[in-house]
């Protein structure tokens, strides 16, 4: 069998390579021509997945990467994994996935499965998609070709999170689309088939919302316990030691990457559609967004005790990626920190081994350019206060301890260390 997937990012690249291992042939295809010209020459440009993994396909002849959209022709099945961001007005944007579709359209053959894996609202497959590449094909979806939706659930950097032993939800347009795309992913991984594509559209955004819902209510508790003088993470490590009826979720600085802070407002956009309201996501928007805010005024406490002000004091922001051990630094929290910081007069460095340098992008073009410093007690030493953003496993907090006379800790990445008075701050 042979299959394409479109976009050959976070998501599409391991899917592609897990297929691959199955004894399917994949053709990864993608816009981007670095990224094409990387993997076709073997070369990994995401650093949890080895380049070794993608050579062993392709030099097997499973796994090939393209920008020629004609090999659709050559395929059974196409899955998209393309973005879906937020517009300016934070609304859905899902004109990648029409773009695909309209790319596909020339080429399907009668017959060909096709899946959307894009996180989106109920009805972009069965309607927005779907009308999209009936147009393009000049085929009929449930008729002359197949249409199903699948979420992916990849975890990026988390060891325990394979494409092969994560249940994968499948919805169909017909009976027949779910049985195939059933079939498919079968050869993979797990399957939980369910209803209709809308079902499985509504249950990717359900757990998407569950997670920003929960992350909300510990950053709120955390806010209210540190008033109190108890400390968030210690209450959290006591309740989950309760064997049901609770799920450990832990408060940040703010939500990052390309999930969390935008996937549940796809679902509130289309409830407007309805009339009906999304408190609980607009409010657990608000308290998460409103985290970076607490921690800046956090920093101006812990400085403030040291006879200092933001106002140029020399900052060093420790963790640019919005997760520990990755390099995404998609929507991370570590930049509206550094905007915030700045804004307030401080000089502002960062550290992260990560992200050794700033990708020029259109939301951090000012920070465009901007290098990892160093990581040694003369540059630590040098600055006033040392603000923990993200907790890399591969820093040690022990050193940080002994260099830094100053910590704001946002992760409880110091738990633990041995420290002096009044030198760490939780927030
Ligand atoms: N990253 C995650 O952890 C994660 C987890 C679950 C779901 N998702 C969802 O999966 C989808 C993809 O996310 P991602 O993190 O892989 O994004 P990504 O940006 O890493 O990858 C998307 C890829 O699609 C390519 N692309 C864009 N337009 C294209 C087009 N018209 N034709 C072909 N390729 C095109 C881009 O060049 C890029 O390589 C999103 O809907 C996201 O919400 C992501």
């Amino acid at each position: 069998m042979k299959i394409a997937i479109i976009g050959q990012g976070y998501v599409g690249l391991p899917l592609s390579l897990q297929f691959a291992r199955s004894g399917i042939s994949v053709i990864g295809l993608d816009v981007d021509p670095a990224k094409v010209e990387a993997l076709a020459g073997g070369r990994s440009y995401i650093k949890h997945i080895d380049s070794a993994a993608i050579q062993e396909q392709r030099d097997a002849g499973r796994f090939d990467a393209s920008r020629d959209f004609s090999r659709l022709r050559e395929v059974e099945a196409i899955i998209i994994c393309v973005p879906t961001p937020l517009n300016k007005n934070r609304e859905p944007d899902i004109s990648y996935i029409l773009e695909t579709g309209k790319a596909i359209g020339p080429h399907l053959q009668k017959g060909t499965l096709v899946v959307l894996e894009s996180t989106t609202y109920p009805g972009t497959t069965d309607e927005d998609l779907r009308a999209v590449l009936e147009k393009a094909s000049g085929l009929k979806a449930g008729e002359s070709f197949h249409l199903a939706f699948s979420p992916e659930r990849e975890d990026p950097g988390n060891p325990d999170s394979n494409v092969a032993v994560v249940p994968k939800v499948v919805g169909g347009l017909t009976n027949e689309c779910l049985r195939r795309a059933v079939a498919l992913y079968s050869q993979a991984t797990q399957t939980v088939p369910v209803s209709s594509c809308r079902v499985a559209e509504a249950t990717k955004l359900l757990e998407n919302i569950f997670r920003s819902v929960n992350i909300a209510l510990v950053n709120e508790l955390k806010v209210v316990y540190a008033a109190m003088g108890i400390d968030i993470w210690e209450v959290i490590n006591a309740a989950k030691t309760k064997p049901f009826g609770f799920m450990a979720f832990y408060p940040g600085p703010g939500l990052g990457g390309h999930c969390i802070p935008i996937d549940p407002f796809y679902l509130t956009w289309k409830a407007r559609e309805y009339n009906k309201n999304t408190r609980f996501i607009e409010l657990a928007g608000e308290i998460n967004t409103s985290m970076p805010e607490y921690v800046v005024q956090r920093v101006a406490e812990a400085l403030n005790s040291k006879r200092k002000a933001i106002n140029g004091s020399r900052i060093l922001l420790l963790g640019l990626a919005y997760k520990p051990n990755v390099e995404d630094e998609r929507e991370s929290p570590s930049y509206v920190l550094m905007n915030l910081l700045s804004e307030r007069g401080a000089e502002v460095e960062y550290h992260d081994p990560h992200v050794p340098v700033i990708k020029a992008t259109r939301e951090h073009s000012h920070w465009a350019g901007k290098q990892s410093v160093a990581w040694d007690r003369e540059t630590v030493s040098g600055f006033d206060l040392v603000l923990i953003a993200t907790n890399h496993a591969c820093i040690s907090y022990q050193e940080l301890a002994h260099w830094a006379s100053c910590i704001v800790d946002t992760r409880n990445a110091m738990a633990g260390i041995e420290r002096k008075p009044q030198q760490i701050w939780n927030a």
